[in-house]
């Protein structure tokens, strides 16, 4: 068997993202800031998905901007491409190969009680077979990199869990080769939307941009729902339900958080004032990603090189993982000549 170990002891973390063009805040407090931290400590593969993208309805003519412009949204919140391995999945082909050979193994039964599955499923007339596949192309974008840890957001548990059934399955069968990978969910959870709504999702507009001016910010942060109870200004609010509070803890400095529940509770700080510090809050944490996105904005074809150095260092080694896994299955048909 060929050796496939890693080229560091360091254990090996893949996450994905949808190339839906500027990320926005949910995005990054519910994964991205987590895949920033782990280029440290681990060896790193991140990539945009636009396979996967091409399930949604978005016009073809936008995706290649999308996908740059995810791109550049992840450089700029901090993905240092000397440190993790940034790439398109679309130059990798092989995540598609793998994918085939999970469906032999992958069951109907459990794509069908996925929950995104369901939800989606139900505003086709005609479900796509891709719809129900989806999760054993992402489960090959993981396996085929033999990661160890998945950085995601809340909303992915159930697609990592199918993940670790497909290696457990394969493995069963072929002999040991893929490991069950971790899923790594920060503790915010799901961060919900500024309306109220269960989602923050550029599709919703209840977001911020990460590259969003300080007028569209500060106009979001206006607008966002707090305590439904606290009408007036003398009603004491509730910070426990309020997502302008959840929204300070993810990002004010944790020294003026107790002063931010207390001054709620007493009614001494109203709503506004309290966006107000938010929005301070918003400013320093985005602002210098701005200034970033700005550089490569004007600098795509740099974008462009690192993600297509990215790719082929990727590939390498997906390379290499299909083909051990082709053998296995027995579709290395010159081994009996
Ligand atoms: N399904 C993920 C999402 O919608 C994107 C994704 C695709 C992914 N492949 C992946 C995430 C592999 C983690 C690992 O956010």
């Amino acid at each position: 068997m060929k050796d496939l170990s890693t080229s560091t002891s360091r254990k090996r973390v893949l996450s994905g993202i949808q190339p839906t063009g500027e990320v926005h805040l949910g995005n990054y407090l519910g994964a991205l800031r987590q895949w920033v931290h782990m280029q440290d400590e681990y060896e790193c593969f991140y990539v945009i998905v636009d396979q996967h993208a091409i399930l949604g309805d978005g016009d073809p003519a936008d995706l290649p901007t999308r996908t740059i412009d995810t791109a550049i949204s992840l450089l700029s919140v901090g993905l240092d491409p000397e440190k993790c391995t940034i790439f398109v999945q679309s130059d990798v082909p092989e995540h598609l190969e793998l994918q085939w050979l999970f469906n032999t193994v992958a069951p109907v039964g459990d794509l069908e009680r996925m929950t995104q599955y369901k939800d989606k499923a139900a505003k086709y007339d005609s479900i796509p077979a891709g719809l129900l596949n989806y999760p054993v192309l992402q489960a090959a974008d993981i396996l085929i990199y033999r990661a160890n840890a998945v950085p995601v957001g809340e909303d992915q548990r159930q697609h990592l869990e199918m993940t670790r059934d497909i290696a457990r399955k394969w493995n069963a069968r072929y002999g040991e080769l893929f490991p069950e990978p971790d899923a790594i969910i920060p503790e915010v959870g799901r961060v919900i939307g500024l309306d109220g709504d269960a989602k923050m999702s550029k599709s919703l507009k209840n977001t911020i941009g990460i590259l969003a001016d300080e007028e569209e910010t500060w106009s979001r942060i206006k607008g966002a729902v707090t305590d439904p109870k606290r009408i007036r200004r003398e009603d004491p609010g509730r910070p426990e339900v309020c997502n302008v509070y959840s929204l300070h803890k993810l990002l004010s400095n944790p020294a003026i958080i107790p002063d931010i529940k207390e001054q709620c509770m007493t009614a001494q700080r109203g709503c506004v004032d309290c966006k107000r510090i938010l929005f301070d809050s918003i400013i320093d944490v985005i602002a210098p990603i701005r200034k970033k996105a700005f550089y490569y904005q004007q600098h795509t074809d740099e974008v462009c090189d690192i993600l297509k150095a990215g790719a082929t260092r990727a590939r390498s080694i997906a390379i290499d993982t299909l083909s051990e896994a082709r053998d296995r299955m027995g579709l290395n048909w010159t081994s009996a000549l």
